[in-house]
């Protein structure tokens, strides 16, 4: 094999090097070489920026925006309209990553024609690269009008956060006879046509099922170590989000500390009047 025509891999290229955005077949190039890489959620130009220069490869508006950029307690009253400017800035605020925007509750589960409507406003108007939907079977026939109309779609299952109410609480799916169930919809989604698809807070062998059972990539959150990729909300990671935070959560930073930090210097400054200094004023 010569040199140029070894893959590049999928996390860690920089954008200033790479002359394409990633696309769904590097996705599934990567399942075939048993890479694993990272999905990272953004919803701003500099967070992505910073997300795109680590060489992450996956960007995800998720409606998790309900919560950590708009403040509900639960991800359902995030609206199509709120998403579509956070969309656009982390595509203008990065290069390289593929950017997937969420579909927020209620605006593709009633018909095909409602998921091809919302998907198209988010392709056209914001420039996402593909969509996310919650969903197996149920949506199947969504899945499949999207793909025939050339839009890439990433399937959720397991603790799908749009159906809290119904699963009473946010809890472990798929246990016991629920696993035969999760694994059809996980199939069903994949002769859709979905792209990849996320298996969130479910039982670590199911995962591991699932995802020897597919030939698309699984995406873990809470769904152990076996998935081909894996993926967190971005204030949970860098300890900006001091609430609960679930099980699966790792924190690598403390972000709140060395915001918090930042703010009581600046103001404390701006109180004493250290700040600002002939330094940081114009003649
Ligand atoms: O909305 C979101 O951030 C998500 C991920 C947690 C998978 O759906």
């Amino acid at each position: 094999m010569s040199a140029q025509s070894v893959p590049e891999p999928l996390y860690g290229s920089s954008p200033a090097t790479s002359s394409r955005r990633v696309s769904v077949r590097d996705l599934a190039a990567a399942k075939e070489r048993h890479e694993k890489w990272p999905m990272i959620t953004a919803y701003d130009a500099l967070t992505a920026g910073v997300f795109d220069e680590a060489g992450i490869p996956v960007l995800l508006v998720g409606d998790s925006a309900a919560m950590v950029v708009y403040g509900h307690d639960s991800t359902l009253p995030v609206t199509v309209d709120e998403l579509l400017p956070l969309v656009r800035g982390v595509v203008r605020g990065s290069r390289r990553a593929m950017v997937v925007a969420d579909l927020p509750f209620g605006s593709y589960q009633a018909s095909s024609a409602q998921a091809l409507d919302t998907a198209a406003r988010f392709m056209k108007e914001a420039g996402a690269h593909a969509i996310k939907l919650e969903g197996g079977v149920r949506v199947a026939h969504q899945v499949e009008t999207l793909v025939s109309a050339g839009i890439p779609v990433m399937g959720h299952l397991g603790l799908t956060p749009q159906s809290v109410n119904q699963f009473g609480g946010y809890r472990v799916q798929g246990r016991g006879e629920d696993g035969a169930t999760l694994l059809h919809d996980a199939k069903a989604l994949e002769a859709a046509g979905a792209f990849a698809v996320v298996l969130e807070v479910v039982p670590a062998d199911l995962a591991a099922q699932v995802t020897q059972s597919l030939t698309i990539p699984t995406i873990g959150i809470g769904a152990g170590a076996a998935t081909d990729a894996q993926v967190i909300v971005w204030q949970d990671m860098a300890g900006l989000n001091t609430g609960r935070t679930a099980k699966f959560v790792k924190k690598y930073a403390d972000m709140h500390g060395v915001l918090l930090g930042a703010a009581r210097a600046w103001a404390d400054d701006v109180v004493t009047g250290a700040y600002p200094t002939p330094d940081h004023s114009y003649t």
